[in-house]
C-alpha cells in the first residue's frame, strides 16, 4: 500500500494581520516535522509575509482564467510567484456565498495544476443533503466534476478535503465513525478508477476540528489529516492539532 503523507492545514478565512502571521509562523515552525505537511491559508496580502517566515504557504482560491481583464481576481502564476505552494478550491463558502459551480471549481483546479499549484479540493453536503441521505451522491458529483474534465490522473497531484458543511464553523463535528465512512467512499470511489493513485491519495477532514476532537479523528484509516478554521487563528490549539497528527500514519 502507498504511504500517504500526513496534512494539517489552516484556513484563515478572512481573518488575520501581520500580527497573526508573527505568531502563527513561529508556532508552526515550532512543531514542523517529517511526519507532516503544515500548511497555512491567509488571505492574499498576507502571502509574502508568510512565505518570508518558512512556513509552506497557500491561498484560498485563485481565478480560473488566465491574466487580463478581471477586477479583483488573482492569478495562478502570481500566487505561485509569489512562493504559494497549494490552493484550495471548491471551499463551500466559495460554492455557496459565491455560487462556485462544480463545473468552475474543475475550471480553477486545473488552472492551479497549469502553473504547478497543487489544489486542494474541497467537497462536502449540506445539512439537508446530509439529512436526505445524498451525502454519496454529492461528494460524488463534485470529484466527478473534476475528473470528467481532466481524467482521474489529475488527482494524482492534489489533495482532497471532505467539509460537511453542517460542521464548519457550527462546533458540531463529524463523529470519527461518520467521517471514516464518507472518506472510505471517497477512495473507494477513486479506487475503482485508480488504485494506486487512491492508495497513495491525501484525504482531510475539516469541521469543526479542534485539539480535543483531532486525535480521534485523524486516528481513522481514511483520515489522512485535517483542514482546520477557527482553531488555526490559535497558535496554542493549532500546534496542538499539529501534534496529534503525528505518528498517525
Ligand atoms: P472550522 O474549523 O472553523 O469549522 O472551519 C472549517 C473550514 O471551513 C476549513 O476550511
Amino acid at each position: 500500500m502507498a504511504i500517504r503523507k500526513t496534512m494539517v492545514a489552516g484556513n484563515w478565512k478572512m481573518n488575520g494581520s501581520l500580527e497573526l502571521v508573527t505568531q502563527l509562523s513561529n508556532a508552526v515552525n515550532s512543531v514542523k516535522s517529517n511526519e507532516i505537511d503544515i500548511v497555512l491559508f491567509p488571505p492574499f496580502p498576507l502571502v509574502p509575509a508568510l512565505v518570508d517566515s518558512g512556513v509552506t504557504t497557500g491561498t484560498q482560491t485563485l481565478s480560473e482564467n488566465t491574466p487580463g481583464a478581471f477586477t479583483g481576481e488573482v492569478d495562478a502564476q502570481l500566487i505561485k510567484d509569489l512562493g504559494a505552494e497549494y490552493v484550495l478550491v471548491g471551499h463551500s463558502e466559495r460554492r455557496s456565498i459565491y455560487k462556485e459551480s462544480n463545473a468552475t471549481v474543475a475550471a480553477k483546479f486545473a488552472r492551479a495544476q497549469q502553473v504547478g499549484l497543487t489544489p486542494i479540493l474541497c467537497i462536502g453536503e449540506s445539512e439537508s443533503e446530509q439529512e436526505n441521505g445524498q451525502t454519496e451522491h454529492v461528494v460524488a458529483a463534485q470529484i466527478d466534476a473534476v475528473i470528467e474534465k481532466l481524467g482521474v490522473a489529475a488527482l494524482k497531484h492534489s489533495v482532497i478535503a471532505y467539509e460537511p458543511v453542517w460542521a464548519i464553523g457550527t462546533g458540531k463535528t463529524a463523529s470519527p465513525e461518520q467521517a471514516q465512512a464518507v472518506h472510505k467512499f471517497i477512495r473507494d470511489k477513486i479506487a475503482s478508477l485508480d488504485s494506486d493513485l487512491a492508495q497513495g491519495l491525501t484525504i482531510l477532514y475539516g469541521g469543526s476540528v479542534n485539539e480535543k476532537n483531532s486525535e480521534l479523528l485523524f486516528a481513522q484509516p481514511d483520515i489522512d489529516g485535517g483542514l482546520i478554521g477557527g482553531a488555526s487563528l490559535k497558535a496554542d490549539s493549532f500546534t496542538a492539532i499539529c501534534n496529534s497528527a503525528k505518528g498517525t500514519v
